[in-house]
């Protein structure tokens, strides 16, 4: 008995010193404990009298090993906490890994500066349908069929009746027909013509304003847009307004910015007139109040339309409209803050 509990011993210790993980001492822990059991169960065949003393001599026998055990614990663990600290390890000073980042695109800044500039002057956003019905487009605004100035916009039909919008005033009639004045809107959105060249493309973006309120002048319009002014370009720009003629307005105007490369001196940019043409305006014709279901007798107002493109391209400099669809990066970088 004594020789197999040393024997036991001697095979216990050599596994516990040669266990390298926590695995390898849980397994040899299990194997001792078997083979200790088996040593146990031959205490039947001993004589009573020499059970007591034989019992003494395996409890030591266990605990011993058992405090080997742990103590080769605390060693294995620690030498797997170090393993992994190492293969863990990183170099917080090495240089990251560069993530580049997008950003908006000009069409986008100069949409969201509109915005934020009319929303100022208490302006709410409506968003009308790309695909339009010529009504809404057209005949509503006091444009019906055989109109000498559907000749101004070249239209893509989809219909007969229907067309892509080429002109976001066609959201003003939605509204008027949708809503009583007070009225007080912006409509920013995209609108198509059959135009290409250095300065017009088939697919571009217009912002609408439409006020119409009991006592709107044209007064209102001239102070709004200084506003606009101002606080889109520079503190001194000024504004001039011309006469012009749109159907859906009377009177209509065409509205010129003084220049903000030469200050109104005279450039290349402005042509030498020290003035460049912005946007369309005018007060909203009767007729297209009619239209809309409001009494023209009780209710004036007005309406504007700009190309946000042409904003753009004067504020930065850019003299091809093509540019601000070809989405080059090398282009679009520059409009990064
Ligand atoms: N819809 C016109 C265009 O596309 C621009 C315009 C002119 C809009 C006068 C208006 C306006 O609201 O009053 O050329």
């Amino acid at each position: 008995m004594k020789q197999k509990i040393e024997n036991l011993r001697l095979e216990t210790e050599a596994a516990i010193a040669g266990a390298e993980s926590g695995r390898a001492l849980y397994e040899a822990k299990m194997k001792f404990q078997a083979s200790l059991k088996e040593v146990m169960s031959g205490m039947k065949d001993l004589a009573k009298e020499e059970r007591p003393a034989f019992g003494k001599i395996v409890n030591e026998f266990k605990q011993t090993m058992e405090s080997a055990f742990e103590e080769r614990a605390i060693v294995v663990r620690q030498k797997e906490m170090e393993e992994k600290y190492r293969s863990e390890q990183i170099d917080v000073t090495m240089p990251g890994k560069r993530v580049v980042s997008g950003a908006l695109h000009p069409i986008t800044v100069v949409k969201n500066e509109l915005i934020d500039v009319f929303a100022g002057m208490g302006f709410k956003v409506f968003e009308g349908p790309e695909i339009e019905t010529d009504y809404y487009n057209f005949t509503a605004l006091n444009t019906p069929k055989d109109h000498p100035a559907r000749d101004m916009q070249d239209t893509f039909y989809l219909a007969e009746n229907l067309l892509l919008r080429t002109q976001t005033s066609a959201g003003q009639v939605r509204v008027m027909e949708s809503g009583k004045p007070p009225i007080k809107i912006l409509s920013p959105g995209r609108v198509f013509r059959s135009d290409d060249d250095a300065t017009h493309s088939p697919m571009f973006h217009q912002m609408e304003g439409l006020v119409v309120d009991k006592g709107i002048t044209l007064c209102d319009l001239q102070g709004m847009l200084a506003e606009f002014a101002r606080k889109m370009f520079t503190s001194s720009t000024k504004v001039r307004l011309r006469p012009s003629y749109f159907p859906f307005t009377e009177p209509s105007v065409e509205v010129d910015l003084s220049c903000s490369e030469c200050g109104g001196k005279g450039c290349r940019l402005c042509k030498g007139t020290g003035w460049i043409e912005v946007l369309g305006a005018g007060m909203v014709n009767r007729r297209v109040l009619e239209n809309c279901g409001v009494d023209p007798d009780v209710y004036t107002g007005f309406a504007f339309g700009m190309g946000i493109e042409r904003i753009a391209m004067l504020k930065y400099g850019v003299n091809n409209i093509k540019t601000l669809f070809e989405n080059d990066v090398r282009f679009l970088k520059q409009f990064k803050d």
